[in-house]
Order: structure tokens, then C-alpha cells, then sequence
């Protein structure tokens, strides 16, 4: 099979993983049931999902049954910081996953509540994987559960969304060197005057983007048995990854589709955000990708462990179109 049917494969495992553990949509308050299965049914590459369980296969994790709890969380997780993050009062975006976003479909007051649900229901059932299990498994279970309530919060992804609507202050076209034209500010003066604003940014994507894929791959590590050097080793290369994906992002925000990517194209741009490719240009923000990614993968071959179709993967985000 080739890295497409792999991957398809995958996606296919995973969706019915988290179909799994969708709620029936019944009862006084089915709307809200139908407002999360909508979000979370649309699709989407399914990557944090993926990437734990080969985070897991990768430390020999064999018992998939105990993972598969929180695979469905974290991605619950995931939608559920998209359904907010398209809100009027965050990103105001009308498109998602190729679909109407959920407050325009539901109304606004239904997407706040299917973000608040999937958010829940997220924690209901990753401690599905508390009940049962030897008492090692369930240590194991317990820190998984832990770290994906830290780098879901203020600490990490809510945490990078606060600085994200914070912005940058007054900084905005009129008074920052913009590159649009790459060669106009040489990139090392570029990077002394910007330095703080480069930080803060990084800052802030290992945060919003980053912490999420620490979270999955971390506790792929941590359910398959994973040492404390080597959920480290994890969590230093998926900042990285994460960081090297949001970058990817804001250069598919200007480069990509509606179409090709289901979600608004130049939403940055209408909401003036400063964003690597307003920084640095599209082509040094590639280069940061690639140097990123990269560096995740020189830190995932210390670990001297074999998967290949993990490593496939993190090299094909490189150039995703999605
Ligand atoms: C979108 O995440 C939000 C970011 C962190 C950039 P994805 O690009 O993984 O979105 P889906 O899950 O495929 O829809
Ligand atoms: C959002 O970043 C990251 C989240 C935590 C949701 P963006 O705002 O750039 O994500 P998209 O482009 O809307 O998917
Ligand atoms: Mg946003
Ligand atoms: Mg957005
Ligand atoms: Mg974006």
C-alpha cells in the first residue's frame, strides 16, 4: 500500500472510532447533539487522532481498545476549538470542513453550546478509559487524562487563543515593514527589530496549535508505556510539528482555496492578523516549515524507534494543500 491508501485507511479507522462515542440525537435537548455530530461528522484530516495512534504503535502499544477513548477526545477537543474559533466574536468564519460552520447552521447560541458540549463530552469519554484494566493501565489512563486537560487549557490551546484575539496591538500595515515584498527588509535586521513579536507568535502557536498535538502524541507515548525522558523527547517534537502545521496554515490562508481547503481562504487577512507570511514572506515562512519539521524528525530518530508511516506522515504536512 502506498502512503494515500495508508492514510485513507487511517482516516476510515478513526471515523468510526469517534462514531463510536457520538451521542444519539433524542430527547428535549437533541439539538445540541445534532449541533456537535454535525461539527465533529464533517470530516477533516483526522490528525490528531492519527498521530496518537502512531505515537502509541510506535512505542509498541498493542492494546488499541484502551486508546480509542482518547482518540475520540481529541479530536472532540479539536472541533469543538474550531467551532468557537469560527464564532462572530473570534474569527467570524462561515465555512469549516466544507460545511456552513456550525453557529450559522444552529444559530450562535447552539454553537457555544456544541463547543461547551464536545468539550465535556470530551472528558466523559476519555474516562471511559479509567473503568477496567490492570493497575498499571490505569496509572497510565490517569496521566493521559491529565495531560490532555493541561494542554487543552489555559496553559495550552485556550492559552494561545487568548493571545491570538489579544493581538499584536497597534502593530498593523501602516506602521510595520509588511514583506510583501520579500526583499524589501533584510531578514536579519528583519528578525533583530521583530524579534519580540517573532516570540510572541511562536508563543503563541506552540500554544493554539501546538499544545493539541503535544497532547496526542504525547499520550500515545504515555498509554504504550512511554518513559518520562522519552514523553519528553514526544512533547519537544510535536511543539515543533504543531508549531511547523500553524505556519503551514497561515501560508495555506494565502496561497490555497476555499474550495481546496473547506474553510475560508484570507481569513487572516480580513481580520488583519500578523501572521508568519506577514512577517517573513511566503517563502521564508516555508523555509521555517521545512526547518521545523525537519528538526521533529532528527528529534524522533533519537528515540530509536521504527514507524514508518508516523514519519511519512509528518514529512507529507509538509506540503499538505489542506
Ligand atoms: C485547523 O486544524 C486549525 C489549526 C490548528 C490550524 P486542522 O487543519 O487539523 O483542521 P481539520 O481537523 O483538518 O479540519
Ligand atoms: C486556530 O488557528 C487554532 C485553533 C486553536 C482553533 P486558526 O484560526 O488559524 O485556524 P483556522 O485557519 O481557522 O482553521
Ligand atoms: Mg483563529
Ligand atoms: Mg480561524
Ligand atoms: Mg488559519
Amino acid at each position: 500500500m502506498n502512503f494515500r491508501e495508508e492514510l485513507d485507511k487511517r482516516v476510515n479507522y478513526i471515523e468510526a472510532i469517534i462514531k463510536e462515542y457520538l451521542p444519539e440525537e433524542e430527547g428535549y435537548q437533541k439539538r445540541i447533539y445534532e449541533a456537535m455530530n454535525y461539527s465533529i461528522l464533517a470530516g477533516g484530516k483526522r490528525l490528531r487522532p492519527m498521530l496518537m495512534l502512531e505515537t502509541y504503535r510506535l512505542f509498541g502499544g498493542c492494546e488499541e481498545e484502551e486508546i480509542k477513548p482518547f482518540m475520540a477526545a481529541i479530536e472532540m477537543i479539536h472541533t469543538y476549538s474550531l467551532v468557537h474559533d469560527d464564532l462572530p466574536a473570534m474569527d467570524n468564519d462561515e465555512y469549516r470542513r466544507g460545511r456552513k460552520t456550525t453557529h450559522i447552521v444552529f444559530g450562535e447560541a447552539m454553537g457555544i453550546l456544541a463547543g461547551d458540549g464536545l468539550l465535556n463530552y470530551a472528558f466523559e469519554t476519555a474516562c471511559l478509559a479509567l473503568k477496567g484494566g490492570s493497575y498499571e493501565n490505569l496509572k497510565c489512563a490517569a496521566a493521559a487524562l491529565s495531560i490532555l486537560a493541561k494542554k487543552a487549557g489555559i496553559y495550552g490551546m485556550i492559552g494561545g487563543q487568548v493571545v491570538d484575539m489579544e493581538g499584536f496591538g497597534t502593530l498593523n500595515e501602516s506602521n510595520m515593514h509588511l514583506n510583501k515584498n520579500e526583499n524589501e527588509v533584510p531578514l536579519s535586521d528583519f528578525h533583530t527589530n521583530h524579534k519580540s513579536i517573532l516570540d510572541k507568535l511562536n508563543y503563541m502557536y506552540r500554544l493554539k496549535t501546538g499544545a493539541l498535538i503535544e497532547a496526542s502524541m504525547m499520550i500515545g507515548a504515555v498509554l504504550a508505556g512511554a518513559d518520562a525522558k522519552e514523553v519528553l523527547t514526544v512533547e519537544q517534537m510535536a511543539s515543533d510539528i504543531g508549531l511547523a502545521f500553524q505556519i503551514e496554515d497561515d501560508i495555506l490562508d494565502v496561497t490555497s482555496t476555499t474550495e481546496i481547503m473547506g474553510k475560508p481562504a484570507h481569513s487572516d487577512e480580513k481580520n488583519n492578523k500578523v501572521t508568519y507570511v506577514t512577517l517573513l514572506g511566503i517563502n521564508k515562512a516555508k523555509e521555517e516549515v521545512a526547518a521545523l519539521s525537519e528538526r521533529g524528525i532528527s528529534a524522533f530518530q533519537t528515540l530509536k524507534k521504527e514507524n514508518q508511516f508516523l514519519q511519512d506522515l509528518i514529512i507529507d504536512l509538509i506540503n499538505r494543500k489542506k
